[in-house]
């Protein structure tokens, strides 16, 4: 029978590895977390210095947003807000978020995505469509800083001033 690792082997592509180096290493497979620690199959803990991919802002194991979500998915599984569609949730959590920003810097409309890339797509986007619309079409350059971390699809992963991430 066929273990998870090589299941993981044979079917799972990992981002940001070389290919032929992971499939002879094998997957780190983590089953578990508890607060900052995760747990491996291998029965170690560990601290979860990445948070994630740096989106479990508020550690694992949380069974009150478990919980939320799961009664939120008992209603409706999920629903965009493009064109006029919209939804409590949403709009509570944007008017929410407006009372958040620091003063000087305030913020009173938001378009939710579903992480940090797609959200630097759709700045870079809105930023092209703005100095569009200002009749300066040829402002498109998106410049960025060195060594900075901006995502994985094609946009944000120009913008990130790591060279590897520029295949
Ligand atoms: C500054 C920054 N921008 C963009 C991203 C990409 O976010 P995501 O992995 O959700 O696409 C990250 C983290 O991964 C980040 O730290």
């Amino acid at each position: 029978m066929s273990t998870l690792e090589d299941l993981d082997r044979a079917h799972l592509l990992h981002p940001i590895t070389e290919f032929r180096v992971q499939e002879k290493k094998g997957p780190r497979i983590v089953e578990g977390g508890k607060g900052i620690r995760i747990e491996t199959a291998d029965g170690r803990s560990l601290i979860d210095s990445l948070s994630g991919l740096w989106n479990i802002v508020v550690g694992h194991g949380r069974t009150e947003i478990a919980d939320a979500v799961s009664e939120q998915m008992r209603r409706i599984a999920y629903y965009p807000s493009f064109w006029d569609f919209s939804n409590e949730p949403a709009i509570r959590l944007a008017e929410r978020l407006t009372r958040r920003m620091p003063a000087g810097r305030e913020i009173d409309r938001f378009l939710f995505t579903s992480g940090g890339s797609e959200a630097n797509e759709t700045n870079f986007r809105i930023a092209r469509a703005y100095q569009a619309v200002k009749g300066r079409p040829e402002r498109r350059k998106i410049l960025s800083r060195s060594s900075s971390y901006h995502g994985i699809t094609r946009g944000a992963g120009s913008a990130t001033r790591i060279p590897a991430y520029h295949i």
